[in-house]
């Protein structure tokens, strides 16, 4: 079966400007940290728990974003857990599927699991152990590739981390089970417009802030299809 959890190597390709430096992934990271700030408002001076945190960038990123007074990150490998700690990132080794007695014995205002879901061979245990740990009135935001896209990635070779997917995760999918682990006011949404994603892999990479606002218009009509992920956002009643 194919292994969920990441590497070294993949936290190499995140160093922006460092030996093994990806420009792709570096920007996807960043994306992804400033589309959960934005779609969580009480992170700042709450309580944020990132699921599948990999070497803790895009936990640090969505800290100095959103400015939480707590943070912490779960992650499987522990080469990463290690890295985590080398720069200074709050990253903790747990499944995030059945996570640590030490982070179930504590409440989150915001719980994360950005590009993750689809690493696990059990997502709906994910989105179990994040309602049991989201304070009342608590938000999960999620994110994960659009399959469409995900599976052409993989076939053409371009995106190498796809093979680690073990599974599909669409927005029908989302619902279902988030909604059978308790959640309200389940929403998706597509992000990550396929034209400026792929700009990184020709050495130009757009500053997320202003990708992300020239996206925006089009994330509201019916063609999901031209964005590589979709953006998924739960509250705990
Ligand atoms: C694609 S990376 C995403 C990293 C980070 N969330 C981000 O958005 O940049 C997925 C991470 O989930 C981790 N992972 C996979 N299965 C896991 C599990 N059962 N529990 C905790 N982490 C897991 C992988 O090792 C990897 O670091």
């Amino acid at each position: 079966m194919t292994d969920g959890s990441m590497h070294a190597d993949y936290a190499r390709g995140r160093d922006d400007g460092g030996k093994g430096s990806r420009a792709e992934l570096v920007y996807r990271y960043r994306f992804r940290a400033l589309a959960a700030v934005r779609s969580a408002p009480m992170l700042r001076g709450g309580r944020l728990l990132d699921l599948g945190a990999a070497e803790g960038r895009t936990l640090g990123e969505m800290m100095r974003l959103g400015g939480p007074a707590q943070a912490v990150g779960v992650e499987i490998s522990t080469d990463l857990v290690e890295m985590a700690t080398r720069l200074g990132f709050p990253v903790i080794a747990g499944d995030v599927q059945d996570l640590p007695a030490e982070i179930r014995a504590r409440r989150f205002d915001v719980v994360t699991a950005m590009a993750v879901l689809e690493h696990l061979p059990d997502p709906a245990a994910a989105l179990r152990s994040a309602f049991e740990v989201l304070a009342p009135g608590g938000r999960l935001i999620a994110s994960a590739p659009s399959p469409f896209w995900d599976r052409l990635a993989g076939a053409s070779g371009i995106h190498k981390e796809q093979a680690h997917h073990v599974h599909e995760v669409d927005g029908a999918f989302f619902r279902r089970t988030a909604s059978a682990a308790g959640f309200v006011r389940i929403r998706t949404r597509p992000f990550m417009f396929v034209g400026t994603a792929f700009l990184p892999y020709l050495g130009l990479v757009p500053p997320v802030e202003l990708a992300q606002r020239l996206e925006a218009p089009f994330s509201r009509f019916p063609f999901s299809s031209i964005f590589i992920n979709q953006l998924f956002i739960a509250d705990r009643p």
